[in-house]
């Protein structure tokens, strides 16, 4: 019998894998017994959290150098993974920025960057890997919103659009994808301790903990548990939804 939850003979790919929650992501689908692609702006932490995967789950793994942003370099991620695994069942859309300012103060270019990582990065992927996945008749994409794409962040103007366009991305394909046995769902991390949020001010921090019922900072493994939960054969009537993975931060 098989173990319930197992991703094992299965393939992934995770954007913004690298690091933080990405690779707590791609360590958690590996302990599932999947294949993981590990895809990065930054190749040189690509490759160690690759190898370091491989020697702690004893799957295979390769390591890509992406700019989600970039169109031309999506395509070509996705070319080199289906070459190297033959497919791509699962796809984590998870590669994210923050370029936090008041609406007054914002410049035009961290609007477009934020944008242009957070959403059109994932519709870049997603229009990269759906065909294959169309073909094979199987498929899972996740993608990585925010609480702050749910309810709205001063501050955030330019991440929030983005998150809250990242939803919006999400309905769309679990409509378009459905008949074709892909499903395609958000997950909305609350206040999870990672590099991203680090440095933010301490009263952020001491205000985030005040709105969180279980009083404590997320780890990247809390929403990783929840991506291996969407990724798995038995969630296979479930599309379309957001999952909050926030302590009861947004209800
Ligand atoms: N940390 C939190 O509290 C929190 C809360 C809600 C949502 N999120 C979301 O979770 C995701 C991961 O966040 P994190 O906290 O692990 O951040 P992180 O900064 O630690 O990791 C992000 C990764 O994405 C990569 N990346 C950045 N731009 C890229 C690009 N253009 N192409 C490819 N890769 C790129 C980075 O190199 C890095 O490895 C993001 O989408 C973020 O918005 C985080």
């Amino acid at each position: 019998m098989t173990q319930a939850l197992s991703l094992a003979g299965r393939t992934a790919l995770v954007t913004g894998g690298a690091r933080g929650i990405g690779k707590a992501i791609a360590e958690t689908l590996a302990a599932r017994g999947a294949k993981v692609a590990i895809a990065d702006l930054r190749i040189d932490l690509a490759e160690e959290t690759a190898k370091e995967v491989t020697n702690n789950f004893g799957v295979e793994t390769i390591s890509l150098e992406v700019d989600v942003a970039d169109t031309a370099s999506v395509k070509a991620m996705a070319k080199e993974t289906i070459k190297a695994f033959g497919q791509v069942d699962i796809l984590v859309n998870n590669a994210g920025i923050t370029r936090d300012g008041l609406v007054m103060r914002m410049k035009e270019k961290d609007w477009d960057m934020v944008l242009d990582i957070n959403l059109k990065g994932a519709f870049n992927c997603a229009q990269a890997l759906s065909r294959p996945m169309m073909k094979a008749r199987y498929g899972r994409i996740i993608n990585i919103t925010s609480v702050s794409g749910v309810v709205g962040q001063a501050g955030q103007a330019n991440y929030s659009s983005s998150k809250a366009g990242l939803i919006g991305l999400t309905k769309a394909l679990a409509k378009e994808f459905g008949s074709r046995n892909i499903t395609v769902n958000a997950i909305a991390p609350g206040f999870i301790e990672t590099v991203l949020t680090e440095n933010l001010p301490e009263e952020i921090k001491e205000f985030s903990l005040k709105l969180t019922p279980l009083g404590k900072f997320g780890t990247p493994k809390d929403v990783a548990n929840a991506v291996a939960f969407l990724a798995a054969e038995e969630s296979s009537f479930i599309t379309g939804v957001v999952l909050n993975v926030d302590g009861g931060m947004v209800m």
